[in-house]
């Protein structure tokens, strides 16, 4: 912006000169020239000078307009700047770490306390389930690092015979809602980051969390940041757009932080077992989105236990983690508040060309800029979200990274929506 102006200044002063030169310079040839009447001549000048006063004046107004916008312009960068210095300043937001039977909980811990930038902003919180000694003991190496709280309802589960096999999503469930009481009603924390003992971190994981943060209380349709893109595997994302961020209808999870009003809202209901999926029904999301990036600032680095170790093979390993330091916290983020961003998403996905996805495969495409494929059933998403690598499952009719039943990805080297048509009506709770 600032360049700009600079350069529109400059470019400005040049062509002034430019004609001043060019009027003195024909007048100087007319009036040495020809034999003329001088009076005529005189007129002329005179007319000349009239026309040369008024095109100074209108440069002066430019010159004055372009100085006024610059002083407003910095009036609000300033006013930004200190309210969100107001917001993040006293910010305590904890992170609390899951943990259970894996002393590869360490893994998680190390990269926690190595790029968090301050101890006292971000206090971590290990909670661990399952009583597992060897566990408990990597976690006390960690000393005054971290604070361990751990589960005291170890009492066996009481598990429907067909669900035996899915026991340990049971402990989750019942894990999460105890350790959320605690971080929320004992410690009287406002915000927290949740993550598992299997996670590899960001290096910006904590920038990104605190530069998100005032979004996360500011806008009531968001109710909650993840540091998750379902979507995020090599090959899928810009990997020269690390500080690009979406909106979600799909819950992402995966090292995600919320807030203690939410907690309040879902904990007397929280389920048994399974509780990603019970998060995503429209009972308990009420059309709220949260934030999500284009690389993911979470990875998983393998689960053994209750999760698919299938999953993990075919997909899970698969997403890239960031790897370069944004600075959120001295970004403008606010297109990611639900007008703008919904009017601006909107604008660009039905204003993009429609292309078929043999055309995007073969890289068949004569423009640049975002294209758009349409789908109008579950098993037209499902086809070519296959085809492209992209995930295809729903969850309460959502498909991973959906936003207005839009999904936006990267693909060789555009941005590219597939978004159902424009008269979208809402999520179909049968698509599955
Ligand atoms: C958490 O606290 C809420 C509110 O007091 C309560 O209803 C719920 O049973 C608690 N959950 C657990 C797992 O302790
Ligand atoms: C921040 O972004 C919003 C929305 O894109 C824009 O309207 C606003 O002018 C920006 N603020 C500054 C200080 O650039």
């Amino acid at each position: 912006m600032r360049i700009r102006r600079t350069f529109f200044i400059g470019f400005s002063l040049v062509i002034w000169l430019l004609i001043i030169y060019v009027t003195v310079v024909n007048r100087q040839i007319t009036l040495t020239d020809g034999n003329e009447d001088v009076n005529n001549r005189l007129l002329k000048l005179e007319e000349g000078i009239a026309e040369q006063y008024k095109l100074n004046k209108h440069f002066i107004n430019d010159l004055h307009t372009v100085i006024e916008a610059k002083k407003q312009a910095a009036v609000v960068d300033n006013e930004i700047e200190v309210h969100t210095r107001k917001e993040f300043k006293g910010t305590v937001i904890p992170v609390l770490v899951l943990a259970c039977n894996r002393v590869s909980v360490s893994r998680c811990l190390d990269q926690l306390i190595q790029y968090r930038p301050n101890p006292d902003q971000f206090p971590i919180i290990v909670s661990q389930d399952c009583n597992h000694q060897e566990t408990t003991d990597v976690i006390n190496r960690y000393g005054s690092q971290i604070l361990l709280i751990q589960q005291p309802d170890q009492s066996d589960i009481d598990v429907p015979p067909k669900e035996k096999k899915f026991k340990g999503y049971f402990k989750i469930a019942r894990h999460y809602g105890w350790a959320l009481n605690q971080t929320f009603f004992n410690f009287n924390f406002e915000t927290v980051i949740i993550v598992e003992d299997d996670l590899d971190v960001a290096p910006d994981f904590f920038e990104y969390f605190l530069g998100t943060y005032p979004l996360l209380i500011k806008d009531p349709y968001l109710w909650c940041i993840s540091a998750w893109n379902d979507n995020g595997k090599l090959g899928l994302v810009d990997e020269k757009k690390p500080e690009l961020l979406y909106r979600t209808d799909f819950f992402p999870g995966l090292g995600w932080m919320l807030t203690k009003s939410l907690w309040i809202e879902l904990c007397s209901k929280w389920p048994r077992a399974y509780w990603d999926d019970w998060i995503r029904q429209p009972e308990q999301r009420k059309d709220r989105a949260c934030i999500r990036p284009e690389i993911s600032r979470t990875r998983t680095f393998g689960k053994i236990g209750v999760s698919n170790g299938l999953f993990f093979e075919k997909h899970l390993k698969y997403i890239k983690l960031n790897e370069v330091f944004v600075p959120f916290t001295k970004m403008n983020l606010s297109y990611l508040m639900k007008d703008i961003y919904d009017n601006e998403l909107i604008r660009t996905v039905y204003q993009s060309a429609v292309v078929s996805y043999q055309e995007l495969k073969d890289d068949k495409i004569a423009y640049d800029g975002p294209v758009r494929i349409i789908y109008h059933t579950k098993d037209a998403f499902k086809r070519t979200a296959k085809l492209l690598g992209l995930m295809d499952d729903f969850r309460s009719g959502v498909p991973r990274t959906g936003y207005r039943g839009i999904v936006t990805f990267h693909y060789k080297g555009r941005t590219v929506y597939l978004a159902p048509n424009m008269n979208w009506k809402g999520y179909e709770l049968s698509w599955s």
